[in-house]
């Protein structure tokens, strides 16, 4: 079988790292690179973070940074959820390798210089992709689709109409939707379906391996810090929803619409515009997730899990 090559481009984060758990999992993917994006943390510690987990999953793969910097906007970040380190609730063992020495951008130029039909997996800010397109629009023949965590067709999470990752950086999502590639969002509606309860984070943990173990320690973490900021008894599991998607296409439904960013600056700056309902007449440019099998969804991860325990 040919291997689908895919970039995941992240900002871990507790919910990235269960995205790159089931990336490094299965044999149907070649992972080509991984670049980081600030959003989560500040770049310095998403940075870290990202080495952490390829390291302890095994992943060989170049790793480089962005520069952490939004296009336009002020950088955020999201302490309150993901703790002082960005992935709180667990001790790596002692990091030794390092990033590659390219940056970001770079670095997908050249992997999308060498490679066609390369799936981007963005679960963080777009700021790294669009700056990518907007250096290098050659390369988007070589981009099959950009598969991405991020938006929301109803409310935000981070203000009444804004999702995290786009209002990080809302002028890199409007780039994106707006390039041409394929786009497949997943946002909110989807991924607030997909909540850790404390009963999926028990069955995990009767897998009891590395990687197992690990899940359930940020999960645990994770789940405290989204019940004082939400009230949610488990919090939304929102990036695995990327990279299950891809690796069971049963999994997520998906509808063709038109998204606009807004990048206008006002009360709902941030927000994907999604006309389901084709009010507005305007061109299609994205697959928005409309419904997602919540089952299936915990089968592919426990199934990403066990993976690890061969
Ligand atoms: C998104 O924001 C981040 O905090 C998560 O990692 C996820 O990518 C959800 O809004
Ligand atoms: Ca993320």
């Amino acid at each position: 079988m040919e291997k689908r090559k895919i970039i995941i481009d992240c900002d871990p984060g507790h919910d990235d790292a269960v995205a790159i758990m089931m990336a490094g999992s299965y044999e149907g993917f070649e992972i080509l690179g991984i670049t980081v994006e600030a959003g989560n943390q500040t770049i310095e510690k998403t940075g870290h973070n990202t080495l952490n987990l390829v390291q302890y999953l095994g992943i060989n793969c170049p790793v480089a940074l962005g520069k952490g910097i939004p296009l336009k906007r002020k950088p955020m970040n999201c302490a309150e959820i993901h703790g002082k380190t960005g992935l709180d609730g667990f001790t790596f063992p002692e990091l030794t390798i390092d990033f590659d020495k390219r940056d970001a951008v770079e670095l997908l130029f050249d992997l999308l210089k060498a490679n066609k039909k390369v799936t981007i997996v963005p679960t963080g800010p777009l700021t790294n992709i669009a700056k990518l397109l907007l250096e290098h629009p050659e390369v988007k023949k070589n981009i099959s689709e950009i598969v991405l965590m991020g938006g929301s067709m109803g409310h935000g999470n981070v203000t009444p109409a804004a999702e995290f990752n786009i209002v990080c950086d809302p002028e890199a999502a409007d780039i994106v939707f707006n390039s041409g590639i394929k786009v497949k969002m997943l946002g909110l509606d989807v991924t607030r379906k997909v909540l850790v309860l404390p009963e999926i984070i028990e069955k995990m943990q009767g897998i009891s391996n590395k990687v197992s173990d690990l899940f359930v320690a940020l999960m645990k973490f994770f789940n405290k810090t989204q019940k004082k900021i939400f009230g949610y008894d488990g919090g939304p599991l929102h990036d695995p929803a990327t990279i299950v998607s891809l690796i069971n296409e049963d999994v997520v439904k998906f509808q063709y619409m038109n998204v606009v960013i807004d990048v206008t600056g006002g009360p709902s700056y941030g927000r994907t515009n999604c006309d389901r309902f084709n009010y507005l007449h305007q061109k299609p440019n994205a697959w928005v997730a409309t419904d997602i099998n919540v089952e299936k969804y915990w089968e592919e991860i426990e199934k990403g899990l066990r993976r690890y325990s061969k």
